[in-house]
């Protein structure tokens, strides 16, 4: 699911391709070629958008190149489309260099249709490039009427068993069918309440786990929609799925922890499966197998299965080849259909499903004490592991897993909490031995302990599986500081942890919700390593879906009740502004403000009413949440920050998204109306929150004793902290003359501090951009390469392989300084730094949304690193910076896409020094060289590879 990055030899060998050998009829006279076409961000997708969004990027060898017109056409069939005929749609030659986030505007849509399209492009000097090569999408079941198939189920519940967990069995389904004659095409439609497995005779189907996803089950359910033409065949054939209870039925978040009356059932009691076989056969009768009361029903080897609480499989109630035809399912009963709701809606999948990443090797196998064994898998991750154990029937074997080791070397699982995060497997005495991995539950793991092997086991009894929302590959960043690289590693793994259908805060422990203050944290960061648009697609439906009543955004999303006080917060209800905001600005997707524009707007309007119309949010504006003023700069580590001088901070930036968003989907008055608010907040933040020499200040005594504050409110507030000011400067809340101050003062903290940062998951994502932004990158560096606590280095030489909750969760030779519940070993917040590694070590900033102009502005390192090497593939295409420090000489590497425009700060003390590709920038007409200031030379460039060198 990697993104091919086209490296220059393969653009060199597709451009010689397309010059001299394609077809001379097509008169190609330009060598612009468009690839990676997609449909809605994915690679032939099937889809239920009625106007679906095209895009694609394009190549070609010439610098400066860009495209001034294209043509698409969308045919019915390859053949139509080959012959020139676009039965679909033909947008005629249309002027204008966009190349996605186009709609679709041909014949409208209906249900199943095949889509095939290609489009061309005219360059820079009108001349027509080749088609592309064709692709595809396909439409999903665009109506409710479409769906024949009940939903189906097997009330189990009665069998649950357990003290404190009830885990029923996971319920089998069954039908066998008889397919006419020759098959032309098949589809599955399926889905579930639950989470189900698909197998057609005897395979499963398709390569997606944790399907169909977790969505507020009340208001809409995703469904997956798999090509299965290969799979089944004329004759008998047998359909089998399981189901397990999933996030609809099983456990979720803390509410087991914290004594909720409810801990699990949020949506319903019984899981639920719904799917439909299409046939189209070739003599062109059509054929539909559908979930209704003749589905044969059991329950079998899988005992238990829950996302929190792990799975049980007893491999001696294996039902043999269940999903193949022939099966005797004489003991199976018949399924019970439960009406559907009429609100609920279905649709397809928008995300990115989550799938198999890789497989990890187990490094060591230790035996323990009472004939325990502990694996060791290398690398923190979110998954499960394949088991693979010779033994006698009946023998037992029992999975714990832990993220951490004790200093003693025994497993860490006290920061699991309630989440009991235990697979156990009963042998059925295969001689060849046998294997097993769960379905239905994963863990946040790299320590397995089993117990119950009668036999050593070898490293191969236990394989990790890693598994995440394949979001694909979009960036990569590489230093030659060996600890920095580690820590941009880190990052990426935590990412991959967390990134499981919806961004969770952590995979290990009874939680893994997606907490709306670390996605809005994080974002950003997460937009340079992996192409995060369709999964953000998705869960921006669940974060809207669970909006309160009173337009607030909520805690995390989806919102089921596991805390009746988890209402809304600062800091994180923002997310619902921030995280389309930056949809939007990395991908150039309006269609996200569009969509979200009247919650937004809601929202905004939930925020003035909470400051009673004065723009600011004095001292207690939000006693009424809970915890009091919300969770602020959680787990700062420094002097506390008052919520609600935050609070306001964010609410001014909050309008100044919004009056961007709104003037990108051409909403010019709200636009304007919005400005004017940002400007009302700025003023009266002014105006209550700073003294007369703009410095920081609150009123301590009007929070009291500071009772009820999460973040240490009885230690006191104050406004002069590196989290204010590092978000002011950050969220452009200051005059230029009081940003700078404002950095002066953020530096004398740092300084005051000891050099050290005290932000938390709000201050930190500002911290290094604001001191960069006001002319202290070497502060930022400083804070970057610290090893000393708390900082991401002390994590690094700590060991760490993914980024920690708090900065001391482990220390070598001290063991767990926090070893109470709340200990994540892979958290992103703390991660959010990513967004100053790309845009500022490495420079690369976005302008005009989706990269359609950008700048390269590298920040230089005094000491401690001297390279910077970064990859980013825009929606526009791969961008490249990478800049080294050798002597005196400095070298910058620039790859801009085709159809960009970016302005690149060459850093240099002499801009007369600048050569590009060894010569003088003057007599290279691909540059256009602006002004030397504050260190740089600017230049403006379009396409291309730049080498550029400068004498310091
Ligand atoms: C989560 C956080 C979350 C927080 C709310 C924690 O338990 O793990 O990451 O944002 O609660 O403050």
């Amino acid at each position: 699911m990697k993104f091919v990055q086209p490296t220059t030899p393969y653009l060199i060998v597709i451009t010689l391709f397309v010059t001299f050998f394609y077809h001379p009829s097509l008169a190609v006279t330009a060598d612009l070629k468009p690839v990676n076409l997609r449909t809605e961000y994915k690679p032939n997708p099937v889809v239920d958008a009625a106007k679906p969004r095209l895009s694609w990027e394009l190549t070609s060898a010439v610098r400066g190149q860009l495209q001034t017109a294209y043509q698409i056409r969308v045919a019915s069939s390859p053949e139509l489309l080959a012959a020139d005929k676009a039965d679909l749609w033909n947008s005629a030659k249309t002027s204008g260099s966009v190349t996605n986030q186009i709609e679709y505007a041909g014949k409208p849509m209906t249900s199943r249709t095949v889509c095939f399209w290609q489009v061309r492009s005219w360059d820079k000097t009108g001349q027509p490039g080749p088609w592309s090569s064709t692709a595809t999408w396909e439409m999903g079941l665009l109506n409710k009427a479409d769906w024949k198939a009940d939903w189906i189920g097997n009330d189990l519940t009665a069998l649950g068993k357990g003290n404190v967990y009830h885990l029923p069995p996971a319920p089998f389904f069954r039908k066998e069918t008889q397919l006419k004659t020759a098959i032309k095409r098949a589809r599955l439609y399926v889905t579930s309440l639950g989470l189900y497995e698909f197998q057609i005779n005897g395979k499963r189907v398709g390569k997606d786990h944790f399907t169909p996803g977790w969505t507020d089950y009340n208001k809409r359910v995703y469904y997956q929609t798999y090509d299965v033409t290969a799979d089944v065949k004329t004759g008998k054939n047998a359909l089998g799925a399981i189901v397990s209870e999933g996030w609809y039925a099983g456990y979720l978040g803390y509410a087991l922890l914290i004594g909720n009356p409810v801990v699990k059932n949020f949506y319903g009691d019984v899981p639920l499966l719904k799917a439909q076989l299409e046939i189209d056969y070739v003599n062109g009768e059509k054929e539909t197998i559908a979930t209704d009361q003749s589905w044969k029903t059991s329950h079998g080897p899988v005992l238990e299965a829950d996302i929190l609480n792990g799975e049980t499989y007893n491999a001696n109630l294996e039902f043999g080849d269940w999903s193949k035809p022939g099966f005797a399912d004489v003991n199976w009963k018949n399924s019970t259909v439960y009406p559907d709701k009429a609100e609920r809606k279905i649709e397809v999948y928008p995300g990115n499903q989550i799938q198999v990443f890789q497989e990890l090797k187990a490094k060591t196998v230790t035996p323990k004490a009472d004939g325990k064994y502990l694996f060791d898998l290398g690398q923190n991750f979110a998954g499960v592991v394949r088991l693979h154990v010779k033994g006698n029937k009946g023998d037992t074997i029992r999975l714990r897993f832990g993220e951490m080791l004790f200093p003693n070397g025994a497993i860490m699982t006290e920061n699991l909490r309630k989440a009991r995060a235990i697979d156990t497997y009963i042998l059925k005495g295969n001689k060849e031995g046998e294997t097993w991995t769960p379905k239905f539950t994963y863990h946040g793991f790299q320590y397995v302990e089993a117990s119950g092997f009668k036999t050593a086991p070898g490293p191969d009894a236990i394989t990790g599986i890693v598994l995440t929302s394949a979001t694909p590959q979009a960036g990569s960043l590489e230093t030659d500081n060996p600890m920095i690289n580690k820590l941009y590693q880190n990052i990426v793994w935590t990412q991959r942890s967390n990134y499981f259908d919806i961004p969770t805060d952590c995979p290990q422990r009874d939680e893994r919700l997606a907490w709306t203050g670390d996605a809005q944290a994080y974002i950003k960061s997460a937009t340079f390593n992996n192409d995060i648009a369709p999964f953000f697609t998705k869960w921006l439906v669940d974060l809207n879906d669970a909006q309160r009543a009173n337009h607030a955004y909520p805690l995390y999303a989806p919102a089921p009740n596991v805390r009746k006080t988890d209402t809304y917060s600062p800091g994180w209800s923002e997310s619902g502004i921030v995280c389309p905001y930056t949809i939007y600005k990395t991908y150039g997707d309006t269609r996200v403000i569009r969509q979200f524009w009247p919650n937004m707007v809601a929202y905004l309007k939930f925020m003035e009413d909470k400051s009673k119309g004065e723009y600011v949010y004095k001292e207690r504006s939000f006693e009424d949440i809970s915890p009091k003023g919300g969770y602020g700069d959680w787990l700062s580590v420094g002097k506390k920050t008052p919520p609600d001088l935050l609070a306001t901070l964010y609410y001014g930036y909050c309008a100044s998204l919004m009056s961007e968003m709104a003037k990108a989907i051409g909403k010019s008055e709200e636009s304007v109306y919005y400005e004017a608010i940002f400007n009302k907040i700025k003023q009266a933040f002014l105006n209550h929150y700073t003294d007369k020499t703009g410095q920081f200040k609150t009123d301590n005594a009007a929070y009291g004793d500071g009772e009820g504050y999460v973040i240490e409110g009885k230690s006191g507030f104050d406004g002069h902290t590196q989290t204010a000011y590092a978000n002011a400067i950050y969220m452009h809340m200051l005059t230029p003359e009081h940003r700078q101050k404002a950095g002066n003062w953020l530096v004398d903290l740092i300084r005051e501090n000891d050099n050290k940062l005290a932000t938390g998951f709000l201050g930190l994502k500002a911290l290094l951009p604001a001191l960069s932004a006001t002319g202290h990158a070497k502060e930022a560096y400083r804070l970057l390469l610290s090893t000393e606590y708390p900082s991401w280095g002390f994590e690094v030489i700590n060991g760490a392989n993914t980024i920690w909750e708090r900065w001391n969760s482990y220390i070598k030779g001290k063991g767990f300084e926090n070893n109470s519940g709340m200990n994540s070993f892979n958290h992103y917040a703390f991660g959010s730094v990513n967004e100053w590694l790309f845009g500022n070590a490495a420079g690369l900033r976005v302008g005009e949304a989706g990269y359609k102009t950008f700048t390269i502005r590298p920040e230089i390192a005094t000491e401690g690193i001297g390279s910077v090497k970064a990859t980013y593939h825009s929606i526009n295409g791969l961008i490249e910076t990478a800049w080294k420090k050798e002597g005196a000489t400095i070298s910058l590497k620039t790859t801009i896409p085709v159809n960009t425009t970016a302005t690149v700060f060459i850093p240099t003390t002499n801009p007369a020094t600048v050569l590009e590709s060894a010569k003088a920038l003057k007599t290279n007409p691909a540059i256009r060289v602006k002004e030397y200031k504050d260190g740089y030379l600017h230049v403006e460039m379009g396409s291309g590879i730049y080498q550029f060198t400068s004498q310091n």
